[in-house]
């Protein structure tokens, strides 16, 4: 079995995920490598779930009875938990949303019905890259569109990279926002947050970065990043699906307008008008993601319990070897940076001229999943010339012997495919 210094103990870790046993396509052992689609989940979090079912379920914040406070007590324990797993200096800058996606569509629509400072309209510019998933580009067209601002964003360099060459063109005095990713889910690109953070701040523009590939693979501290608002998903940290969050700055929270109207977002309403409830709540209009929000605190003590550290150092020890052994695959590319410097554990490729789901569908019958297509992030292919590419992404229980098996298994799409 081959040994990389860094490796996690994924013989014990594996024993906490039932569905890593699973075999597929009549006894097929199953290479599960579609983490950055979304993780497995261990049984400390599927039984955080079944317990609040069976012990706990009741509306939140609404009632008198016993059953109402405890589950009360166990969604506000979930912020609390998120809010120590980011390094939030308070909980009610944690605002529970349903996904990442969600979380961007309520930065957009903060700032779309916002009053000045913030207000973004026809003589502002609202800043992206084009390395950015499908949801920190759409819900900036739609601002764009709805207010006349002005949509930039950085092009890519040869090797997968943001081209920062022209920064000071980007982002100017006009900026509001720049909103990107710190790690790209289908180049794998860990971005230099500090650079475009120091611009933006120079031209007092605002900062979103989308941490959907970075909170479930490193430490995450908020407060280092040094952004206005950050924004991942539960389901690919272990979690449940179901659950996002936003972590956005309390001045801003207090000054921004609600995008959800609703139950328990309010203060008090009246038939002419409605005042408002502090932040978080403000921003979570009726009944929220409970259960779920639950199950990501689950996922939070077990990731935790690993260390986000150590879970960094396995992910970068198996991203090394893939990368080798990857590289020594005829005809195989690396759509992205070809060395483990700098990226995250998702890699992505094209195989000669085999479309990616010819690849995923050969590997799929050899049980190994991966993901194919342009990963709700078109803008890329289209940059570097490629219809789709075939992801492969691992995560803290994956193992050298499942990349070996994926290397074997893109031999045999190169044997089949002739
Ligand atoms: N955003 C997810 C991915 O990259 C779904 O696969």
């Amino acid at each position: 079995m081959t040994q990389l210094p860094g490796l996690l103990d994924t013989e014990a870790i594996r024993k906490d995920f039932p569905i890593l046993d699973r075999q597929v396509h009549d006894g097929q052992k199953l290479v599960y490598l579609d983490n950055a689609a979304t993780s497995q989940k261990p049984r400390q979090v599927l039984d955080a779930l079944n317990e609040y079912y069976e012990r706990y379920n009741a509306n939140v914040h609404r009632g008198v009875h016993v059953l109402a406070e405890e589950a009360t007590a166990l969604y506000e324990g979930a912020r609390d938990k998120v809010a120590a797993f980011i390094n939030a200096p308070s909980r009610d800058e944690v605002i529970f949303t349903k996904n990442a996606s969600e979380s961007l569509n309520l930065v957009a629509n903060m700032l779309g019905w916002a009053d000045e400072p913030y207000r973004v309209d026809h003589e502002t510019e609202i800043v992206i890259t084009e390395m950015e998933h499908h949801s920190n580009i759409v819900p900036w067209q739609l601002l764009a569109q709805r207010t006349g601002a002005k949509l930039k964003w950085f092009g890519l360099t040869d090797d997968g990279r943001l081209d920062l060459s022209n920064i000071d063109e980007i982002i100017t005095e006009k900026t509001k926002i720049v909103s990107f990713v710190l790690v790209s889910n289908i180049l794998g690109t860990v971005n230099p947050v500090e650079a475009i953070v120091r611009r933006a701040q120079e031209v007092g523009a605002l900062v979103c970065i989308d941490a959907s590939q970075a909170a479930p693979h490193m430490p995450m501290d908020v407060q280092a990043l040094q952004a206005d608002f950050v924004a991942f998903t539960g389901h690919k940290m272990c979690g449940p699906t179901g659950i996002g969050v936003l972590w956005g700055r309390q001045e801003l929270l207090e000054d921004l307008p609600p995008f959800l109207g609703g139950g328990e977002m309010i203060e008090t309403v009246s038939m002419h008008s409605s005042t408002y409830a502090p932040a978080p709540h403000k921003f979570e209009a009726g009944t929220p993601p409970i259960a779920q929000a639950v199950g990501l605190g689950a996922a939070i003590d077990y990731l935790s319990s690993i260390g986000m550290d150590k879970i960094l150092a396995h992910e970068h020890a198996l991203t090394e070897y893939a990368v080798k052994k990857l590289g020594e695959v005829p005809d195989l590319r690396i759509i992205g940076p070809t060395t483990a410097e700098d990226r995250g554990a998702a890699i992505s490729f094209t195989l000669g001229d085999i479309h990616p789901h010819d690849v995923g569908q050969v590997l799929d019958e050899q049980g190994i999943a991966v993901r194919v297509g342009h990963h709700c992030a078109r803008p890329v292919c289209l940059r570097y010339g490629i219809p789709a590419t075939t992801r492969a992404s691992f995560y803290l229980y994956s193992t050298p012997a499942e990349i070996d098996a994926l290397v074997d298994g893109l031999e045999h799409v190169r044997n089949f495919f002739g």
